[in-house]
């Protein structure tokens, strides 16, 4: 696993009672909880078998194993409790409040895609990334969403003013965007949980590599002309554009393994 989108994964386990010793787990790996060595040896085995060194496809389903531990759901969510891509931001917004998630944090959370692809937006492609460095945990993706572009299919261009200086201030400012990041995934994370109940099984995660250094760059052919909605009163950073006659052709690799596909 690369990048440092790395250090959003935990693991958590609903136990009574905590135990803090370290402990020797059966694989040798050494643990601060005994509940947290089959996750070193999760790790273990992704990163040897499946990630094989690649910020690829399976690196961002990994995602989901934040939430490992957590007692399962009971029974479907009632319809309009979970928003979906389609509905508007403003309503997106109004449903994450509801579970204490103010509009900047939400925005924050979103950094996961700039390593994401989509698979069920457009059925005629696959693997469709959300920015033009679908390897890379950068600010490309806070950038490239502000562009003109077109909305989810069947809707408009769906957007919500009051997110525009939060989004706007991931923009080339990697620290900024990583840190939110951190911040709002450890909220995520135990939502609707209680934590004493809970073990910290972070210390699983490998040390993440450093981030890029490289700044935000507009894709080819693209400039600031290009940008949709920015925040009223604070200049936009100042950008190069990618050279190029054409725009930035996106890295692609359905199968996630390809190593042309690392940016
Ligand atoms: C405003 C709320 C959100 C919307 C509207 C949204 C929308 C989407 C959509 C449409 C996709 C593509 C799914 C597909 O076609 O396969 C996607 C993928 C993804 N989302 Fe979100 N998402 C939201 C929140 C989040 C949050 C909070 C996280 C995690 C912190 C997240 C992480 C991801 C990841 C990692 C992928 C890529 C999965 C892959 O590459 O296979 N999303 N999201």
């Amino acid at each position: 696993m690369s990048k440092s989108f790395v250090v959003l994964l935990g693991f958590a386990t609903a136990v009574y009672a905590a135990n803090f010793r370290r402990v020797a787990c059966p694989d040798g790996n050494m643990a601060t909880n005994a509940a947290c060595c089959p996750f070193l040896a999760l790790k273990d085995d992704l990163q040897a078998n499946l990630f094989k060194g690649q910020c690829g496809e399976d690196v961002h389903e990994v995602v989901r194993l934040t939430f490992t531990g957590r007692p399962n759901a009971t029974a479907p969510a009632p319809d309009g409790l979970v928003p979906q891509p389609q509905d508007s931001a403003t309503s997106i917004l109004v449903r994450f409040a509801d579970a204490g998630f103010a509009p900047s944090k939400v925005i924050a959370l979103l950094a996961a895609h700039s390593i994401g692809r989509a698979d069920h937006v457009d059925p005629t492609l696959d693997a469709a990334p959300f920015d033009t460095t679908p390897f890379t945990f950068d600010t490309q993706f806070f950038l490239e969403v502000l562009l003109q572009g077109v909305g989810f299919p069947g809707t408009d261009n769906n957007i919500d003013p009051i997110t525009a200086c939060t989004w706007q201030g991931f923009v080339n400012n990697q620290k900024h965007m990583s840190n939110s990041f951190v911040a709002a995934m450890a909220k995520l994370a135990v939502t609707g949980q209680g934590t004493r109940r809970l073990i910290d099984c972070s210390e699983v995660l490998p040390p993440p590599t450093p981030p890029v250094n490289k700044p935000a760059t507009f894709p080819a052919t693209k400039s600031r002309q290009d940008v949709q909605q920015a925040c009223l009163g604070v200049p936009f950073p100042h950008l190069s554009t990618d050279h190029g006659a054409q725009e930035t052709i996106i890295p692609h690799c359905p199968g996630g393994l390809d190593v042309t596909c690392a940016s």
